[in-house]
């Protein structure tokens, strides 16, 4: 089974990504049967970051990120989308049979116009685009979250359009893989957690940070000797996602015994945080210490990449009638 998805680097990687993607990334990379694909979309997120410089030092910093938490160059095919250049070609080619109504119904363009954001080409064009990231590999399946369902439904309407009118097996028609029992990780704040409301925990921030905003997670004024609401508790919550299931009665008592206050409760959330993301955090300072590797790894995964993607590609381009044969 082939495996592919992308992350935007618009931001610093939070603790909802891993549990909404990455940890699944890492899982599939596991099973010895799954060839697997994961890039750093930098061609997407210049639809909204305008400084170069900021755009790369984003890209290296997902990448690093990635590896850090688990991806394993060894298991799996790690670039970055800027380097495999051709996604931009079969893009212009899908174009040509996507229908305007198809894009102008996308939700997260619709979304954006209406928060005012002046709408280019680009972001119009956007499910595009990642249409061809995936079709360009031929993947089977691509794990992302519930906000992209909508984006998967249009790449098979393109793939169906493209093989309709340029012949049947030319490009895979891929299902997305959302699991349904990853919980939305709140924010500290109580919304879900995301980049673009500045309420994350960040996997990776210095530790003296990451205290201050787990401490600063918003808690109602329950007194320390009663027991604490548990529905709708963002803390109890976040601990819920970090706990192993063996020790999660014994922390569930801390809010349902009385006795235990949200300070403690909150200590008890940062070491659990610093526990599991321990070894990650470790590696991705070593990493931070080698840009080298990190982009050597980039750099070899965009090859093996292009390898697949050239023979996708001729076929593509031989169908269309583009190039001599
Ligand atoms: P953000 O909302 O922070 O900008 P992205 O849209 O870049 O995050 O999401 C990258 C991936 O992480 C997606 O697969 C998304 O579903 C997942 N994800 C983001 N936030 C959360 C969250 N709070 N809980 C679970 N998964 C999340
Ligand atoms: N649109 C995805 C997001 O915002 C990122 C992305 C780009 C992607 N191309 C992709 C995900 C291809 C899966 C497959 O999260």
């Amino acid at each position: 089974m082939r495996v592919l998805s992308g992350v935007q680097p618009t931001g610093k990687l939070h603790i909802g990504n891993y549990f909404g993607a990455i940890r699944q990334f890492v899982e599939l990379q596991r099973d010895a049967g799954n060839d697997c694909y994961y890039f750093v979309a930098d061609l997407h997120a210049i639809t909204t970051i305008k400084d170069g410089n900021e755009l790369r030092a984003n890209a290296f910093m997902v990448a690093a990120d990635f590896i850090a938490l688990g991806l394993d160059p060894a298991r799996s095919v790690l670039y970055r989308q800027s380097d495999v250049p051709e996604v931009t070609e079969l893009a212009w080619m899908l174009s040509t049979v996507t229908p305007m109504g198809l894009l102008q119904r996308g939700h997260s363009y619709k979304d954006k116009v209406a928060r005012g954001i002046t709408p280019n080409h680009g972001l119009f064009a956007y499910p595009v685009l990642m249409a061809a990231d995936i079709l360009i590999v031929r993947a089977d399946r691509v794990p992302v979250g519930k906000d992209q369902k909508q984006h998967l439904e249009m790449t098979r309407d393109m793939a169906a359009a493209f093989n309709q009118t340029y012949g049947d097996e030319l490009l895979r028609v891929p299902e997305e893989l959302i699991l349904p029992e990853v919980a939305v990780v709140p924010g500290v704040d109580g919304q879900k957690m995301s980049k673009s409301y500045g309420n994350t925990l960040e996997i990776f921030a210095p530790e003296g940070e990451l205290k201050k905003r787990v401490m600063s997670i918003v808690t109602d004024s329950t007194p320390v000797a009663e027991p604490k609401p548990t529905r709708g508790n963002t803390l109890y919550a976040l601990l819920k996602v970090f706990t192993p299931p063996g020790e999660w009665p014994e922390t569930k008592m801390m809010f349902t015994e009385g006795g235990t206050g949200y300070g403690d409760i909150k200590k008890r959330l940062l070491a659990r945080i610093l526990e599991t993301f321990g070894e990650a955090r470790a590696r991705r300072e070593q990493l931070e210490r080698d840009h080298g590797y990190v982009e050597n790894v980039l750099r070899d995964g965009a090859g093996r990449a292009r390898e697949v993607i050239s023979r996708v590609m001729a076929d593509c381009r031989k169908a269309c009638g583009l190039g001599w044969v």
